[in-house]
Order: C-alpha cells, then structure tokens, then sequence
C-alpha cells in the first residue's frame, strides 16, 4: 500500500532509517518489493528524473501500481528524487507521489529558500510533503560535478534558518557522503558532530542522507574479476547507518549498490555462458540477488522488521 512519506518518517525517526531505492525497470520493482517484503520492512521507491525518462514516467507508474497488487503487504512511499521545481509540479499534480525531493542545493540560499517554498505551497496543497537541500554532496549531482575540496557541508544555523523559511518536511543535507561509486578519496566517512548539530538545533525534524551506497568491496572484486574496470570505487561503512539514524536520518538514499549487483550478475552470467542470450535467465538471477541485496540493507538501516 502507498501511504505517505511522513508516516513513514514517524514511525522511523531516532529509531531506524527507511530505505529509499532508485529503481528504473522491471527487474529492479519485483527485486525490491521481494526483499522488503522478506525483511518484513517499509520502504520509499524513489524515481528520478533519469529513470522516468528511461523508462517512461507513466510505465513506471503503471509497473509500481501493479507491484502494489502484486505485494499487497508491503507498505511504501513514492518519491521523487532529485527534482527541478518543473518536475515537482508535474509529479504533485500527477497524485501518485508520496513526497517530492526539489533540489535547489546548487542555488545561492536566498533563492533556493524561494524556490523549495514555491514547491512546498504546491505540494502541501495538496497533501504531499517536500524534502529539500542544503549544502553541496561531493561527486556528480544533477550532472552538476563537485569535486571534493568543493563540497560542502550543511551548516546548522543555515539548515535551521532553512527549514523555518522554506517550510520543508526534510531536508538533505551534506555531512560527508557523496553520490556514485567513488567516494570519500580523502578517507572521510559521515561526519556525525555535523549530524548531531543539525539535530540539535532541528529536534525531531527528519534528514535525509544522499549518497549512501556502501559499494562492498567483494561485489567490486567481482565485477573486475568478470571484465569491469572500477578502479578505487568505495562507499558509506554500513556499519554508520544505523548511528546516523539514531540522530534524525530517517531516509538513507541507496541506488549505486543496486547497479553494482546488476552489473556484477550480468557480467558473471555472459563470462560464464557466452553462448547464451535468453536474457531472462540473468534477469532472474538479478532479481533474486537484488531481493537478497535489499533485504540485507534493511536489516541494516534497522528497518526489517517493523512493518
Ligand atoms: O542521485 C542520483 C541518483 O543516484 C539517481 O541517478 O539521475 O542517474 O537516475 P540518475
Ligand atoms: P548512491 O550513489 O550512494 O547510491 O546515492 C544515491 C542517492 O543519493 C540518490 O538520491
Ligand atoms: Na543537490
Ligand atoms: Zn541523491
């Protein structure tokens, strides 16, 4: 059943953190309503803007509606990620999302208070709640590239004066993490005093943490092993999710993992069987190895379990 985003948040804060997957086809809806209907968890389905051009916006609904009948037990939200203010209104009017992310973090912040506020009038409106962000990831976003020295991260008299003016329900923010499969070339992790300064001053406000995959190591060695050429990718330490939802992270953003799984079933799968090319039997394999992959996730974020 879809229900909304801040129910989820609720029940979440302080003690565990939803996941919240990107997904952009068929193989990755079945894999994901299977692994959190195996790890009994709530999730959030978020699309970007990217998989909704891919796999056509209206398909995309169409499929996770289906899903919905398909899985009658699983509980989830329907999240826009990563939006422009245009895609915001499309998806608030379009009445199938939970919430919209309005990404505005690349603006100065005068005008991105302006614009996350002309969004939350909409979206509240309506009945849909609004994370926005504040503060720069490392790493491409939006195919904007920030390289390391320039990211920057949230300050909490700004992601509380933020908050107040732009009138969002959550809020990203920068606190070490970066997009993509290559973080943290300084050694750097997630900077919890910044997390814990933020929550102090926003009490029981939810935050959002992009950029969370952890890109195991043993997945990367085989990816490599099977032809790629990742070369130095590295992720989040799972083992922080769990303390950063304690300190208000309720919404940990995971899509990089889920690409490293794909690639490493697909590349195993035609190394092994170059004859073969009835891609329903890899797809199948992916789907059962994406179920177990966010199945996993859950049991880390704390999330398994509490539906
Ligand atoms: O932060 C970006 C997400 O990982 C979505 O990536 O825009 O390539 O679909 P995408
Ligand atoms: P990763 O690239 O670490 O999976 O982050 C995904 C994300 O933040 C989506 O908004
Ligand atoms: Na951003
Ligand atoms: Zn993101």
């Amino acid at each position: 059943m879809i229900v909304a985003t801040k129910q989820l948040f609720a029940h979440a804060y302080g003690k565990y953190a939803v996941g919240a997957y990107n997904i952009n086809n068929l193989e990755q809806i079945m894999g994901l309503f299977k692994g959190c209907i195996d790890s009994q968890a709530p999730f959030i389905i978020q699309l970007s803007k990217g998989a909704r051009s891919y796999a056509n916006k209206q398909m995309l609904e169409a499929m996770i509606r289906t899903a919905e009948e398909i899985f009658p037990e699983a509980i989830f939200a329907v999240h826009l990620d990563h939006g422009d203010e245009q895609t915001c209104y499309e998806c608030i009017e379009s009445g199938f999302y939970s919430s919209v992310m309005i990404d505005a973090s690349h603006s100065p912040f005068e005008e991105n208070v302006a614009i996350t506020k002309r969004v939350v009038d909409a979206a509240h409106a309506k009945g849909i709640s609004v994370e926005a962000e504040l503060g720069m990831l490392g790493g491409v976003e939006e195919h904007v590239q920030v390289d390391e020295k320039n990211a920057c991260l949230t300050d909490p008299d700004e992601a509380l004066e933020f908050v107040k003016q732009s009138g969002c329900d959550s809020l990203a923010c920068a606190i070490g993490t970066s997009h993509g499969a290559y973080k943290f070339s300084g050694g750097q992790g997630i900077h919890f005093d910044r997390v814990k300064a933020i929550q102090d001053l926003l009490p029981g406000f939810p935050l959002v943490m992009h950029g969370s995959s952890s890109v195991p190591q043993d997945e990367v060695e085989r990816i490599n092993a099977a032809g790629g050429e990742l070369k130095g990718a590295k992720g989040v330490d799972t083992a922080q999710y769990l303390p950063a939802a304690k300190l208000g992270v309720c919404k940990v953003n995971i899509d990089t993992d889920g690409r490293l799984v794909w690639t490493r079933v697909h590349r195993e799968f035609f190394k092994e069987q170059p004859g073969n090319f009835d891609f329903r039997t890899p797809g199948k394999i992916f789907m059962a190895e994406y179920a177990k992959f966010i199945a996993s996730r859950n049991e880390l974020l704390g999330s398994a379990g509490e539906l």
